[in-house]
C-alpha cells in the first residue's frame, strides 16, 4: 500500500498527540514506594538556583569517608539528580558540597552541621559518618522543601541515642497488628538472596533518623536464636549497616528450653546463663554491632522469670550480662495479669516501681504511650516519672491497631506529641525522662507496593522517626514537610492538607472513644465497635471493663473512691485529674464514673456531650473527605483516587462507630437521643451481629 505524504504526515500528528498524551499520565504514575523520598524535581526560583549553584559531591581530603559517608555521598548525589531533573555536571566547575565526616562510634555524632562556607562552597560536617549521612538527608530535605542552599545554616543533634522500629513480624510471614500485606523479611530466600526492599527500608528509616530495627515480633519465636538464623541475620545487619542502622532480636525468654535443650529456663539456674553467653556471642560473632535483644515476658502468655518464681529485673539481668558492654536488653514493661484482679491500668506500674534500681546498666525498659494499649487516646504511663533508677524508653504504636488500621486516614504525631509533651511532675516531661535513652515505634510497614497500607499511614512512620530525632518539631512542621515531600510542594495544597491532617486525631477520638473511654474495639480484631461484649473470661479483655456503662452513668472511677489508678501519677500531675468537674474532657471517662447527666465544662449533660462528640467525629471526617476532593488537581491519580477511596470507607466507619456505640448506651441508659439527633440506622441486635472472620487480627 502505497500512502499519500499528507496521509503519513496526519498519522505522525496523530501519533505524536498520542504519545504526548500519555506521557504525562505515564510520568505521574506513583505507587507510593518512594515514599517522602520522592525529591521530585524543583520548578521555578528553587530550580534556578540550584541550577546555578550547579552542585557536585566531594569529600574533603584526609578525613574519614568509611561505609555510612559513602552512603551520604551517594545519597546527595541521588537526591541532587533528582531534584535538578538531570544528571550532575561533570566538569566539577561548579559549586560544591563538601562532606567533612570524622570517625565516630555508631549511636556517636549523629550530630551535624550544614551551612554555607561561601556562595559557591556548602559544607556538612560531623562528629561521625552517621552524622554526614543524617545532614545529607537533612540537606535533601531542605533543598526539596525549596530552601535556598546558600543561606542553609542547620545545626541539629538527636534528642535521644535509639531511636528504634520494631518490627512484629514472624519467621513465616505473618505481621502481628500488620495491615500492610505480608513481613518484608523473607526468611525462607535468606541469607542466599536479600530483597532489594531491605536496603530501600534501611535508607527511608536512615533519612528520618532511625538508627536500630528489632526484626521480630515481640511473641516471638526461639528461632532466631539457633544456628541456622544467624547467616540470615547476619545478611540482613550487613546490608543496613551502610545506612547506620543496627539489627536488633527479640528473645523468646524460654528459648534455652525450646531451642536450647536445657530443662529449664530459670534465669538464676548457671546452665541457662551459659546458654545466654553462649548465643549472644555467637550473635556478635556474625554482628559485630548487633544492638541487643527486645523482650516481652509473662505478659500475655508469654514466658518469662516469673515462671520459675523471679522477678523481671532477674529474668533482665541474666540477658543483659551475656550481652555486657555490646549492646542492650530492652524489657517491655507491657504486663497485666489474668489473676491480679487490679485494675489493669495499674498493673505494669505496681510490677515494675519496686524493681527500680534493680536492673543493670545496659537494661532499658521500654514503655507504651499509655497504661493500658495503644488507645486513640490515654493519659501518659505513670511509670515515666516513678523509676528515676531504671532507663526507660516510650514504646509508641506506628501500626494503627486500634485506630481503623489501614483504611481510616489518622495522623498520629499529635497523640505521641501529646504524651511527650506531658508534664510527669513539676521537674520534666516524658520526653525529658527518655531523653538518655530513646523512643521505639511499632513498625506499620509491609509488603505492600506502598509499605504502610496507606499513603497516609506513611507520615505516621516519617513523623515517628521525626519526633524520635527532636521531640520538640510540631505536629504541623512534620505534617507540613512529609505532605511537600511526599505529595505536593504547592502552598495551596499544604495549607489545606495540613489542618486535615491535625484535625485527624481527635476526629478518630471522637467517632471512637469520646471523653476518655478507652478499648471499646471489639475483641480480636480490634477494627470495629464493640462496647456490649462482656462474656469473655478474662475481663480485661472485653471491652465493658473499660467503659462500666450502667444505668447510672458511664466512665471508670480511677480515684480514691476508685482503683486510685490517680495515685500512681506524681500530686500535681493527680490534682488535674481528681475533680471530675474539672478534669479535662479528654480524659473525664478514664478518671471518672460519672452520671449521664453529670454537667460537662460544656454546659451540656454528659449523654448529649457524648452524642455531640460522635457527631463531630463524623462530621470531621466527612470534611476531610470534601478537603481530599478539593485537592485533587494537585495530586496525581493514583494516590488521590486511593485515599479517595479510604476516606469514604472512613465515612461510613465513623457512622458505625457512631451508630453502634449510640445504640448500646441507649440500651444500657434508657435515655432519648437530643432533641434534632440522627438516630443510629440500625437496631443494636444487627451491629452485634456483624462479623468479620477475614479481618486482620482475627
Ligand atoms: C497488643 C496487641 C497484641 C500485642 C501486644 C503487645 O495487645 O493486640 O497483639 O502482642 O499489644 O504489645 O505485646
Amino acid at each position: 500500500m502505497i500512502m499519500g505524504r499528507g496521509l503519513v504526515n496526519r498519522l505522525l500528528a496523530l501519533f505524536v498527540a498520542l504519545v504526548a498524551l500519555a506521557l504525562p499520565c505515564a510520568a505521574q504514575a506513583e505507587d507510593g514506594y518512594q515514599l517522602w523520598l520522592r525529591y521530585a524535581p524543583l520548578q521555578g526560583e528553587a530550580l534556578a538556583r540550584l541550577e546555578a549553584f550547579d552542585p557536585h559531591v566531594q569529600f574533603a581530603s584526609d578525613v574519614n569517608n568509611d561505609v555510612i559517608s559513602g552512603t551520604a555521598f551517594q545519597e546527595l548525589r541521588r537526591g541532587l539528580k533528582s531534584l535538578l531533573g538531570h544528571p550532575l555536571s561533570k566538569s566539577g566547575n561548579g559549586g560544591s558540597i563538601v562532606l567533612v565526616c570524622a570517625y565516630a562510634p555508631p549511636e556517636e555524632g549523629a550530630q551535624f552541621k550544614v551551612f554555607a562556607r561561601s556562595a559557591r562552597q556548602i559544607e556538612i560536617s560531623a562528629a561521625g559518618s552517621n552524622g554526614c549521612l543524617y545532614g545529607a538527608f537533612a540537606l535533601l530535605r531542605a533543598l526539596s522543601l525549596g530552601a535556598d542552599l546558600t543561606k542553609i545554616d542547620l545545626d541539629e543533634h538527636p534528642a535521644m541515642p535509639l531511636r528504634m522500629l520494631d518490627n512484629w513480624d514472624d519467621p513465616n510471614g505473618y505481621v502481628l497488628r500488620g495491615y500492610s500485606g505480608r513481613s518484608i523479611y523473607d526468611w525462607w530466600k535468606l541469607p542466599g538472596h536479600l530483597d532489594p526492599r531491605l536496603i530501600d527500608y534501611a535508607r527511608a528509616n536512615a533519612s528520618i533518623g532511625i538508627n536500630g530495627v528489632v526484626v521480630n515480633s515481640v511473641n516471638a519465636s526461639p528461632l532466631f536464636l539457633t544456628d541456622r538464623y544467624i547467616p540470615k541475620l547476619k545478611r540482613v545487619a550487613d546490608a543496613w549497616r551502610p545506612y547506620g542502622i543496627r539489627l536488633y532480636i527479640t528473645a523468646r525468654f524460654s528459648a534455652p528450653k525450646d531451642v536450647g535443650g536445657l530443662p529449664t529456663a530459670d534465669p538464676l539456674d548457671p546452665a541457662v546463663q551459659a546458654w545466654w553467653k553462649a548465643r549472644t556471642d555467637a550473635l556478635y560473632a556474625a554482628i559485630p554491632d548487633f544492638g541487643g535483644f527486645l523482650v516481652k515476658a509473662n505478659s500475655e502468655g508469654e514466658p518469662g522469670p516469673q515462671d520459675y518464681h523471679r522477678t523481671h529485673a532477674e529474668g533482665a539481668n541474666t540477658l543483659a550480662r551475656a550481652v555486657g558492654k555490646r549492646g542492650v536488653v530492652i524489657w517491655r514493661a507491657f504486663v497485666y495479669s489474668a489473676e491480679d484482679k487490679t485494675d489493669r491500668a495499674k498493673q505494669a506500674y505496681n510490677e515494675f516501681v519496686p524493681l527500680d534500681g534493680k536492673f543493670d546498666a545496659n537494661v532499658i525498659l521500654q514503655v507504651k504511650n499509655g497504661p493500658i494499649d495503644f488507645q486513640p487516646r490515654e493519659p501518659f504511663h505513670p511509670l515515666f516519672g516513678a523509676m528515676p533508677h531504671t532507663r526507660l524508653m516510650f514504646e509508641g504504636q506506628i501500626t494503627k491497631e486500634y485506630l481503623g488500621q489501614a483504611t481510616h486516614l489518622v495522623y498520629l504525631a499529635p497523640l505521641w506529641k501529646e504524651v511527650l509533651d506531658a508534664r510527669t511532675g513539676p521537674d520534666g516531661t516524658v520526653a525529658q525522662v527518655i531523653a538518655p535513652t530513646g523512643m521505639a515505634g511499632v513498625a506499620n510497614t509491609g509488603s505492600d507496593r506502598d509499605w504502610s497500607g496507606s499513603h497516609f499511614n506513611q507520615a505516621n512512620w516519617y513523623a515517628f522517626g521525626r519526633l524520635a530525632w527532636d521531640p520538640n518539631l510540631s505536629s504541623e512542621q512534620i505534617a507540613r514537610e512529609w505532605a511537600a515531600q511526599t505529595f505536593s510542594r504547592d502552598p495551596a495544597f499544604l495549607t489545606k492538607v495540613v489542618p486535615m491532617m491535625i484535625e485527624s486525631r481527635q476526629a478518630v477520638v471522637d467517632y471512637m472513644t469520646p471523653l476518655g473511654l478507652a478499648h471499646q474495639m471489639a475483641t480480636g480484631h480490634h477494627y470495629g465497635p464493640g462496647p456490649w461484649i462482656c462474656d469473655l473470661a478474662r475481663p480485661e479483655w472485653n471491652p465493658c471493663y473499660y467503659a462500666r456503662a450502667d444505668k447510672a452513668g458511664i466512665g471508670v472511677d480511677r480515684t480514691a473512691s476508685g482503683s486510685n489508678a490517680l495515685a500512681q501519677y506524681a500530686p500535681s500531675v493527680a490534682a488535674q485529674w481528681t475533680d471530675p468537674k474539672a478534669t479535662d474532657e479528654a480524659y473525664l471517662l478514664w478518671f471518672h464514673h460519672v452520671p449521664w447527666d453529670f454537667r460537662t465544662q460544656s454546659g451540656r449533660p454528659l449523654w448529649d456531650q457524648l452524642v455531640q462528640r460522635y457527631d463531630r467525629g463524623v462530621a470531621n471526617v466527612d470534611a476531610m473527605a470534601r478537603t481530599w476532593a478539593s485537592l485533587q488537581p494537585y495530586v496525581d491519580p493514583e494516590r488521590f483516587a486511593d485515599t479517595a477511596d479510604y476516606l469514604r470507607i472512613q465515612s461510613q466507619e465513623a457512622r458505625w462507630w457512631r451508630d453502634a456505640s449510640l445504640a448500646y448506651w441507649q440500651s444500657v441508659n434508657g435515655l432519648p437521643l437530643p432533641a434534632g439527633t440522627r438516630p443510629p440506622e440500625h437496631s443494636l441486635d444487627y451491629y452485634k451481629a456483624l462479623a468479620f472472620p477475614e479481618a486482620p487480627g482475627n
